[in-house]
């Protein structure tokens, strides 16, 4: 194992009246508990691509991100862990000379090389991430490197996350297996990975978003099983204005939750998803039993 972690990760049932009133069973798939330094779906992302990585004797991972990237400084970890360094390419060349944020500093502190770039180079190497030239041009600056998409949603993080669902014994008709959507990778592999009758439910939480994501789950699944899936889907109602937005009803939902529950929930997908779930549970069929998965921990204030 590259990265030794907690598996299977806990699956906790949810008592709540709101929940019991709609008919509405709830359970939470812990994957936040996998490991202290890489959690939720970036371990299971990452795993397969780190292997992937070493077993082609790379010793350096770049990838792409913007300021708050959880999976910039996930990568950062799991290359610290694994041995090989890491670049992080960073959206916004402004950001080069301003205090860091927490998450940078983090991913500097595990030894990332940083480069930040320039909104529109940053997009237009990452539309072009899969050309030769634009892989050479990558290479002449950082030599030799294992590439991971903005995000790490690649085929092999697709299946890395497809492993959850072996975790779920005993799904079938009345089971939604809700995540939380920022690049589709995670919703993906559940999707792909479900048993017939169960479908898995993915809650966007980027802005005007609609049918992009949609269409990379597609790709996901296609360049990852040679086909398409029927049983997923994603709602774009959630998403609270949009990544970097945490709007006051959102933080009161997320610390109503801790407080029933006794779970602080990650606030910029996690919390969007709970949210999500709680909205949507007066109009699923009675006896639905949701099982989401907490895709991440939280780590500080967005202040911080
Ligand atoms: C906590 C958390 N949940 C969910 C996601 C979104 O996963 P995906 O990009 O596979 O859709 C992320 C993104 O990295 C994340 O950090």
């Amino acid at each position: 194992m590259v990265l030794p972690a907690a598996l299977p990760s806990p699956l906790v049932p949810v008592s709540d009246p709101e929940l019991a009133r709609a008919g509405v069973e709830l359970r939470l798939k812990r994957d936040d508990l996998i490991d202290p330094r890489v959690s939720g779906n970036k371990w299971r992302k990452l795993v397969p691509n780190l292997k992937a990585a070493l077993d082609g004797g790379h010793t350096r991972l770049l990838t792409f991100g913007g300021a708050w990237s959880h999976h910039v400084h996930a990568v950062a970890a799991a290359a610290a862990a694994c041995g090989v360094a890491s670049v992080g390419v960073i959206r916004g060349d402004e950001l080069a000379d301003a205090p860091r944020n927490w998450s940078l500093a983090e991913a500097e502190r595990n030894g990332m090389e940083l480069a930040f770039t320039d909104r529109r180079s940053y997009r237009d190497t990452l539309r072009t991430l899969d050309d030769p030239a634009t892989r050479r041009r990558l290479e002449r600056r950082w030599g030799r490197c294992y590439v991971l998409p903005e995000g790490g949603s690649n085929a092999l993080a697709a299946h890395g996350t497809a492993g959850l669902v072996a975790e779920l014994p005993g799904l079938g008709p009345r089971d939604l297996v809700c995540c939380p959507v920022g690049t589709g990778g995670t919703l993906a592999g559940i999707a792909a990975a479900l048993p017939a009758g169960a479908r898995a439910w993915g809650v966007a939480v980027l802005k005007g978003a609609a049918g992009y994501l949609e269409d990379e789950v597609t790709r996901l699944h296609r360049s990852g099983w040679g086909r398409t899936f029927p049983n997923w889907h994603i709602s774009h109602t959630h998403h609270a204005g949009g990544y970097a937005r945490l709007p006051a009803a959102l933080t009161a939902f997320a610390r109503a939750f801790e407080e029933r529950h006794g779970l602080a929930v990650e606030p910029r997908y996690v919390a969007k998803m709970l949210h999500c779930v709680y909205d949507t549970a007066p109009a699923l069929p009675r006896g639905t039993r949701v099982t989401a998965v907490i895709t991440g921990r939280p780590h500080r204030p967005a202040t911080a």
